[in-house]
């Protein structure tokens, strides 16, 4: 196992364009890291300079305390899944899986110990006579994970190992890789380009944007309190909402002008903050607006009810959307379109996508009242996207307690679970003593 440090990484093609511009990123010893980040932003170069198939333009790659700029791939002791699972048709799954172990020469007692085991610990066992051609896509996906793992490797490599499965199949397969990371303790960085993925798999994830690192925190650090409008709209399904206001001082008080209405100014911000930036951009999750007839009084209090005309509405049964169309200045709305590209949406146009609860009466044309949490909303300065409202003192407590949930499961996990990673002698379980002999 290895702690993984990237210092100013940077990869620049023929064509000089900077695919991995400036990356800095410490994956620690045992720590699961996510990439993340639209197609086209860099993942898998990253992931390949780690590996050692791409050189590095400039920068440091460390892996344990040894500097491996240079160091061949085969050197550098990880293991890689791809995609696509590039299983070998001709051979046995028991095969499949030794096949590193075979190159390495090593002698077919250990093959045969260290194959079962990583069987077993991959419920692979009553397969391992079976051609890959035989078996269902979720079962290939895990014979490629028990090559990769068989190896006894310092770190396990992901790229979008599960995008070529289907919908339920890739959520199977989440919570095995989830359950086998936790379970094996080994330091793994994966990528993939689907934000739900991301914040149900890692410790922490890396959000990455034309090479540039965003953010890296856990899933909730991302959720709540983003860095900025791209992180903001990146991770959350639906998306962010995005509403452009202006701001309005009156002796009342600071009010936000939006589209939907106008809302007090959160507390986390002042108007000093905001200062003399002639419009920000609101960001308000779909799931903080509400039917406001089925808030309690107590609750309208917190947040600000608007009225609004519903365009379109879609009952899923365990959830009502509605979407909210407003206007917005060409300028900002162009912006959105922008961005909305950007992050592979067609959401976050004009138009508000509000989630409702589904005992919800409101219907599709009607003026309804939505009351809208507004001390959850987040403000964006519009020309940088830096987000206004990040409270850093919240951030740095939700990094120490995710950071202590990680160490608790893991030390968990080490307590139950003497295999540890299949056939290594570091992490493995003393054998047993020999039973005391009975007298005779
Ligand atoms: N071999 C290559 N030569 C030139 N450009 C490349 C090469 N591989 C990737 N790129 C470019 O680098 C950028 C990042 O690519 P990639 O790391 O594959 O992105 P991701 O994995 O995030 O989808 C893209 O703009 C891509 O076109
Ligand atoms: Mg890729």
């Amino acid at each position: 196992m290895a702690a993984i440090t990237m210092k100013n990484i940077v990869k620049q093609y023929g064509d000089g364009f900077p695919a991995v511009n400036d990356v800095s990123l410490d994956v620690q010893d045992g720590e699961f890291m996510i990439l993340v980040g639209p197609s086209g932003c860099g993942k898998s170069t990253l992931l390949r300079m780690i590996v050692g198939l791409e050189d590095i333009t400039s920068g440091e790659m460390k892996i344990a305390d040894r500097v491996v700029n240079k160091v061949a791939p085969r050197q550098r002791n990880l293991s890689m899944v791809f995609q696509n699972y590039a299983l070998y048709p001709h051979l046995t799954v028991f095969e499949n899986i030794a096949f590193p172990l075979r190159l390495a020469k090593k002698p077919d007692e250990e093959v045969r110990r260290r194959v079962t085991e990583t069987a077993e610990l991959l419920e692979l066992t009553e397969h391992l006579e079976r051609k890959p051609a035989n078996l269902s896509g979720g079962q290939r996906q895990r014979v490629a994970m028990g090559r990769a793992i068989v190896r006894q490797a310092d770190a396990f490599l992901f790229d979008e190992p599960l995008s070529n499965l289907d919908a339920k199949l890739r959520g199977q397969m989440r919570a095995e890789i989830s359950r086998l990371q936790r379970r094996l303790g080994v330091t793994t960085v994966y990528v993939t380009h689907d934000q739900t993925e991301a914040m149900t798999l890692g410790d922490r994830v890396a959000v990455l944007r034309k090479g540039v690192l965003q953010q890296v925190g856990s899933p909730r650090e991302l959720y709540e309190e983003p860095a900025n409008l791209f992180v903001a709209g990146f991770i959350g399904s639906p998306s962010m909402n995005f509403l452009p206001a202006t701001l309005d001082s009156s002796a009342e008080g600071t009010f936000l002008e939006t589209p939907l209405g106008r809302f007090g100014l959160p507390d986390k911000i002042t108007a000093a903050e905001i200062g003399d930036r002639d419009v920000v951009l609101v960001g308000i999750r779909p799931e903080h607006f509400e039917d406001a007839s089925l808030v309690s009084e107590e609750k309208r209090a917190r947040g600000t009810v608007v009225q609004a005309h519903v365009d379109v509405t879609e009952w899923l049964g365990n959830e009502l959307y509605a979407y909210v169309p407003y206007e917005a200045p060409e300028d900002l709305a162009a912006q959105l379109r922008d961005l909305s590209r950007e992050l592979d949406s067609d959401q976050l146009r004009t138009q508000a996508v509000v989630a409702l609860d589904p005992a919800s009466m409101i219907s599709e044309g009607q003026e309804a009242e939505l009351w809208i949490d507004t001390s959850r909303a987040h403000i964006f300065d519009p020309a940088t996207g830096e987000n206004l409202t990040r409270d850093e003192e919240r951030v740095a407590a939700l990094g120490r307690q995710a950071e202590q949930a990680r160490l608790r499961q893991r030390q968990a996990q080490a307590g139950q679970a003497p295999t540890g990673q299949a056939g290594n002698g570091a992490t493995q379980a003393k054998p047993d003593q020999e039973p005391p002999t009975s007298p005779d």
